[in-house]
């Protein structure tokens, strides 16, 4: 499966350090953020990745990252996002890339303590649809929620007052190649963006998705300073990626 990362945005959330620098450039622990997702992929399986950038200091990547052979990658190829039109605009720029074979797409600023290693072998095998993957939170009006009807997601709703559950969807989703249709059919949010929660509650709709509960601790680093340190934390204790949890 090809993977894309997506690590645009301005993280404003992170003002100050973000300013100048870009969100997945700032060090989690001992390593640059964006590390973290490439490894997340590498360990999946995935040998090619597009690497959706924008905001400040884009060319820095490429400084860090280079034909992205240290890091486990077979091909690293890059694209660039004007403006901040969110996370599915980000992802749109993948279309070509993709060249119609399912996708696994990860967020620039999340990490995780395991592997998905499974679920894409799982998702492989799969004739269509989407997979996304589900955490227990403790504060899930920061995150997407999933609403439940017994086994099965019926809905997500993005940053919930009221969120109806303590899962939230993590920023790891499978896709096949339905994915364009839907982003090119989304309406921008009334934030202005293209939302990927959309996209997802497209795939529920047509009876389309499917979900997996993750192992291990998650950290979304971008959301605040404070997730960040508490990211680097989890990092500096235990290491995140790992194999066999
Ligand atoms: O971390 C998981 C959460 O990520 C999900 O639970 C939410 O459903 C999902 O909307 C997303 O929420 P965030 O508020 O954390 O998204 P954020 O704006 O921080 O963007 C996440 C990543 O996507 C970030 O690392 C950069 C990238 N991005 C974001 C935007 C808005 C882009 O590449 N382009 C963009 O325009």
């Amino acid at each position: 499966m090809k993977g894309v990362i997506l690590a645009g945005g301005l993280g404003t959330r992170l003002h100050p350090l973000t300013k100048v620098s870009n969100k997945h450039l700032l060090p989690v622990y001992d390593q640059p953020m964006i590390t973290y997702p490439i490894r997340t992929l590498v360990n999946a399986g995935v040998e090619e990745v597009l690497l959706v950038t924008g905001g400040n200091n884009v060319g820095e990547f490429i400084r860090l990252l280079g034909n992205g052979r240290e890091y486990g990658l077979r091909w690293l190829s890059y694209a660039y996002q004007e403006g901040v039109g969110g996370i599915a605009d980000a992802l749109r720029l993948a279309h070509e890339y993709a060249e119609g074979e399912k996708i696994v797409v990860m967020l620039g600023d999340n990490i995780i303590e395991g592997n998905i290693l499974s679920a894409a072998e799982k998702f492989q095998a799969t004739d269509s649809g989407a997979m996304i993957f589900l955490k227990e939170v403790e504060n899930p009006r920061e995150y997407g929620v999933a609403v439940c009807e017994g086994d099965r997601v019926a809905l997500i709703e993005e940053k919930p007052r009221e969120p109806k559950s303590n899962l939230a969807v993590i920023g790891i989703y499978m896709y096949d190649e339905q994915v364009f249709d839907i982003i090119a059919d989304l309406r921008p949010s009334a934030r202005g963006e293209l939302e990927i929660t959309d996209v997802n509650n497209a795939y529920i709709e047509r009876g389309n998705m499917t979900w997996e509960m993750l192992d291990g601790w998650w950290g979304d680093a971008g959301e605040s300073i404070d997730a960040l340190y508490r990211v680097s934390a989890l990092v500096a204790k235990g290491g995140a990626n790992k194999l066999c949890l």
